[in-house]
């Protein structure tokens, strides 16, 4: 058997040269196989993150502190519910299958953001949760409305715009507590302290240790190194917390006026690599919730897909959800 490799057919050139003038590729487009299945794994993740993340922040709508919080609350949480639908859209435009990325993510072969494995202790882990979490995800994801994958970087600037409303009632959260009584300020202090480092690891590991980042950086699907946003996301933070009155837990902490930037103490990688185990607090709390919710919703996808067959004209075509995440 004979295969016409790409680049007799000038598929292969063609590709180099989008990428080259940072052009879009499309789901019609030729790829090479491992340029597809990074965007599969990166996009899989990241889904499986935002439909995972929905857990920890849920855990307190019941027990929101006033109407108003509730509501900010629910609709933050049914955002991560989007985020998860234009992703999973994504990831579908490549030709891999919802049933499919959530089977893995079920079974453990597919990972979601090490983050969401901590617990949400007391109301202000919403706070820390809003600003640092949905912080370090917006310095993460910004650049990726640039990624050389049209769906993917069109769902980006749609997901990026909600995660800024996240991240400000998070700060507004916590500026409330902190400027609240003694016990609601040492509350805000408590969350910050537990949540600081984590957010710090949610930018993945050191450069030199990360292992698919050079190939991604060269395809355009990511702008920036994890150690550069790393850096990016502390810059930020520092005067933040000065304004929420609030510590930072870094001892190391300090202006390097040469570098122009904040040094930082180091990360305990070893604890990121044991909840990446799946040794975290959470683990087996958050996964064997997920894999519930998705035996329960059976028969919801049961009876819609019945619906479907019986009504075909009414059923969007198979391009809606595609067009969806593109808008
Ligand atoms: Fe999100
Ligand atoms: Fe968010």
């Amino acid at each position: 058997m004979t295969t016409i490799a790409p680049e007799d057919t000038g598929q292969e050139a063609l590709f180099d040269a989008t990428i080259a003038a940072d052009e879009r590729i499309e789901p019609r487009d030729w790829m090479p196989d491992d340029y597809r299945a990074s965007l599969v794994r990166q996009i899989a993740q990241h889904a499986h993150s935002e439909i995972i993340g929905m857990q920890p922040e849920a855990n307190w709508i019941t027990r929101a502190p006033s109407l108003r919080r509730k509501a900010i609350l629910m609709a933050k949480v049914q955002d991560e519910a989007g985020h998860g639908l234009y992703l999973y859209s994504a990831a579908e435009t490549l030709g891999t299958g919802r049933d499919e990325l959530l089977d893995k993510l079920h079974t453990g072969r597919q990972k979601y953001s090490s983050i969401f494995n901590y617990p949400t202790l007391t109301w202000a882990d919403v706070g820390a949760i809003g600003w640092l979490v949905d912080g370090a995800a917006i310095t993460n994801q910004v650049p990726l409305c640039r990624c050389s994958y049209g769906p993917y970087a069109r769902a980006m600037v749609r997901i990026c715009k909600e995660e800024s409303f996240h991240q400000r009632q998070g700060y507004e959260l916590l500026l409330t507590l902190s400027r609240g009584t003694e016990a609601q300020h040492a509350m805000a202090q408590d969350a910050i302290d537990r949540w600081w480092w984590p957010s710090l690891m949610m930018f993945g590991p050191p450069d030199d240790e990360s292992a698919h980042s050079a190939q991604s950086m060269a395809w355009k699907i990511k702008r920036h190194s994890n150690d550069e946003l790393r850096q990016r996301f502390v810059d930020i933070c520092v005067p933040q917390a000065e304004t929420l009155g609030l510590t930072l837990p870094d001892p190391d902490l300090r202006w390097n006026e040469e570098r122009r930037h904040w040094d930082f103490g180091p990360i305990d990688w070893t604890e990121f690599r044991e909840v990446l185990k799946g040794n975290g607090p959470c683990n087996d709390e958050r996964i064997g919730r997920r894999r519930r919710a998705h035996q329960e919703g059976a028969w919801v996808r049961e009876a819609a897909a019945a619906h479907a067959a019986k009504h075909p004209a009414h059923t969007p075509h198979a391009g809606t959800d595609q067009e969806e995440a593109a808008r």
